[in-house]
């Protein structure tokens, strides 16, 4: 069977029952077609959550608007009215490692601090600590890309189909250490965020990741390094920059030390930005720099 066809099964035709208005998760029975659930084991699937959590409210503004992938990159300026109900956002997750990030992302939807749910994993590793923990989690799990190890594994196409099958708004790489395809870019425009650890443009692009990237800043002599988020391009770590925080390097820091004092940044800061992302606070400068849009102080940006 085609990949195309196996994947629109992800949910065919299917609605989650909006009956439940609570905060807590709740699973929803899934399709009882064969070839559903045929995918889901091929891929590791299991089954999928959901939760809500209060909608937003806005005012009337006038500014620079651009709307996400699905409707159509623009920019312009115009009366902007916040809609009275932000759509909850799907979000998909890269990973191949540990995934602390994608970890802390995951609590935060379930807590109601960010206003959207991970709705797949999306890994190389199928055994690393983030897929392990999607899987007890109940998050499908998908292999991307496929290789001659991981024959299992989606093409870039089929990804594509898989996350518009799942209606994903958002992708956000956690520690994914494929560069990301063309395909898949163009798919997603200005919807595809990446964290990196240190304050990029400096210490970034191929071959700096891990603790390589702290050992060259210690090495540096920098005495500031800190987590980076920008948007993703067709190369590693030269997207737009849209958050960073500053992390102090310490004289006798060790590579450990330093990375173990960016991911504790690193947690709250990816977990700040998607909550704008899916709150819709994020807004494109003239000049294309993204700016987020101060929650309680709306005339504010940074
Ligand atoms: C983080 O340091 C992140 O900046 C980088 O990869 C690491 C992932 O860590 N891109 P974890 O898997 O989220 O723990």
């Amino acid at each position: 069977m085609e990949a195309q066809n196996l994947l629109s099964g992800f949910f065919p035709n299917y609605k989650i029952p909006l009956t439940r208005t609570s905060k807590k998760p709740f699973s929803c029975s899934l399709p009882s077609n064969p070839s559903f659930h045929s995918l889901l084991q091929s891929h590791n699937c299991v089954s999928f959550k959901t939760h809500y959590s209060p909608c937003f409210k806005g005012s009337l503004k006038k500014i620079f608007f651009c709307v996400n992938a699905s409707e159509n990159a623009v920019l312009e300026e115009k009366d902007y009215k916040r809609p009275q109900v932000v759509k909850r956002k799907k979000l998909a997750v890269f990973v191949s490692g540990g995934g602390s990030n994608f970890k802390s992302i995951h609590d935060a939807c379930f807590e109601g601090l960010v206003h959207g749910d991970i709705v797949v994993l999306v890994t190389n590793k199928p055994d690393c600590g983030g897929a392990e923990y999607a899987k007890n989690k109940e998050i499908p799990v998908v292999l991307f890309p496929r290789t001659k190890d991981a024959t299992d594994g989606l093409s870039p196409s089929d990804l594509v189909a898989a996350l518009r099958s799942l209606e994903v708004d958002f992708i956000l790489l956690a520690g994914y250490l494929k560069l990301i395809p063309a395909e898949l870019i163009r798919a997603y425009p200005r919807s595809i965020l990446n964290i990196h650890p240190s304050l990029l443009p400096a210490f970034g692009g191929k071959g700096y990741y891990g603790m390589k990237v702290h050992k060259a800043v210690i090495a540096s002599g920098a005495r500031y390094s800190g987590p980076t988020i920008h948007f993703v391009d067709e190369h590693y770590d030269t997207g737009r920059i849209l958050a960073q925080r500053v992390v102090p390097v310490l004289a006798n820091d060790t590579a450990e030390e330093l990375a173990a004092r960016v991911l504790h940044e690193e947690h709250q800061l990816y977990v700040e930005v998607t909550a704008a992302l899916c709150e819709e606070r994020l807004i494109w400068r003239e000049d294309g720099v993204p700016l987020i849009q101060n929650r309680g102080n709306p005339n504010e940006y940074s």
